[in-house]
Order: C-alpha cells, then structure tokens, then sequence
C-alpha cells in the first residue's frame, strides 16, 4: 500500500465516528445494489403461470395456518438441492408466492416441508391426520387440532379482506369478492384448512 493510501486508512481506523459513518454508507450502496433489482425483476415480481389467488375459503384455511402456528415445525420452501427436490418435488421459484402475504417460507423443520403437500393425500387423510397424526402416523410428533372440526369459520370480514388484497394486486373479481361469505357458509374451520393445504404449490408442476 502506498503511504498516502495508507494514511487515509489509518484516519478512518483511528476515528471512530468516521468508521461508522463510512461503513453505514457502505451497507447501504451494498444493500441498495442487492435489493432495489428485485423489485424490478420479473421472475420475483410475477406469478408463475397457473398460480391463481387464494378463493375465500383457501384464505381463510392460510390464516388458521397462521394462527395454528404451523409454520413453526413446518417450512414452505423447497431448497434447490438434489436431497430436497427428491423428497418434496420441484424447488420453490420466487412467483410462486406473488400471492401470499406474509409468506410462509420458513427454516424451521420439526417436520416435512408443506409446499408441494397439495394433492398429495386425500382430504379424508388430512381430516384424520389433523384430529390426531398418530392414527395416520403412529410414530408422530406432530400435535392434534381436533377443534378445526368443530369450529365454523369466521365469514364476517372476508369480503373487506378480499378487497385490501386486490388493492396489493391479487386479481379478484367483482363477482368472487361478492360470493366470498357464500363461499364460507357452513365450513368449518377444518374444510379451510385443507382446502388451503390441497393447494398448495399444485400451480408448479412437480414429478
Ligand atoms: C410440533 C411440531 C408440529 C406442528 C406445530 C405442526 N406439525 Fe405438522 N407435522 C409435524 C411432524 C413431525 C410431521 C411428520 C409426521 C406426521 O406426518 O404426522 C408432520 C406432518 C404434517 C403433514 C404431512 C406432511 C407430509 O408430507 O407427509 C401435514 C399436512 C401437516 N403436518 C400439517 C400441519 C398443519 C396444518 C399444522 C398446523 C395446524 C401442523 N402441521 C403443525 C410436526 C408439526
């Protein structure tokens, strides 16, 4: 290093403020520089082909999924590595979640990986499995949600809801938001719930 350059480096190293300052500056232009494409870029910004928004009773389901605390022994995203698309199918790709908010991508596996778990078993199997795993699943961990059953879905504000999603661009229809209480009348919270898991990641295709 040249001694002027190494004078410009001994200021910065010996004054504190200024070090904080330059290296803010420089998170900032690297995190600009990494983030602000993505907002730009298609393949994050548009739904893949055949991804359709959630139907009301799909979006209900994806809320008591949320409220169950799923997520937290469940991730919904396939990494791309030969040990995963194995095991799950097709690797998660960003437009496959244009219509969710907040996604549900996670870490955390406590069990299997849920984005490619549409279609996969049969809504009877889902019914038995979340009143009690163990009679599907002797050997699991996994908790039962028996109440999902017994609970009627909460119909009051889908419409409003609906609404607020297709003010972000989730693309309702007059007529679908209209039919959304309809759409809930005599589900219970079990019927929503599988109906958002039968859904999921079926808009790629996967084996
Ligand atoms: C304490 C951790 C835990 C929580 C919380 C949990 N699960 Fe699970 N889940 C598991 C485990 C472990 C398995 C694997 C054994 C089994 O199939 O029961 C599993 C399996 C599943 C499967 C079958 C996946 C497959 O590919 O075979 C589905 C579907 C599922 N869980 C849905 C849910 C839903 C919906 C919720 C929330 C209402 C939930 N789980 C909450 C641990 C959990």
């Amino acid at each position: 290093m040249t001694t002027e350059k190494k004078r410009f480096h001994d200021r910065i190293e010996r004054n504190v403020g200024l070090l904080v300052v330059l290296t803010l500056l420089t998170a900032v232009v690297g995190g600009v520089v990494q983030i602000v494409p993505l907002f730009f870029q298609q393949s994050t910004t548009e739904p893949v082909a055949g991804l359709k928004p959630y139907t009301a009773l799909q979006l209900v389901g994806r809320d008591i999924y949320v409220r169950e605390g799923c997520y937290v022994c469940h991730s919904q995203m396939i990494r791309p590595f030969r040990a995963e698309t194995e095991r799950y199918g097709h690797y998660s790709v960003a437009g496959e979640f244009v219509y969710d908010r907040p996604f549900q991508w996670g870490s955390k596996r406590t069990g299997p990986d849920l984005q490619r778990v549409g279609g996969r078993y049969s809504d009877e199997w889902h019914r038995v499995h979340l009143i009690n795993p163990r009679d599907v699943v002797p050997e699991s961990i996994m908790p039962g949600y028996p109440w999902l059953a017994t609970t009627a879905v909460d119909d009051w504000d889908i419409q409003r809801r609906m609404e607020v999603l297709r003010m972000l661009g989730h693309p309702y229809t007059d007529q679908e938001i209209a039919d959304g209480p309809a759409a809930l009348s005599g589900k219970s919270e079990m019927d929503a719930m599988i109906a958002y898991l039968q859904v999921l990641g079926t808009s790629v295709k996967t084996r």
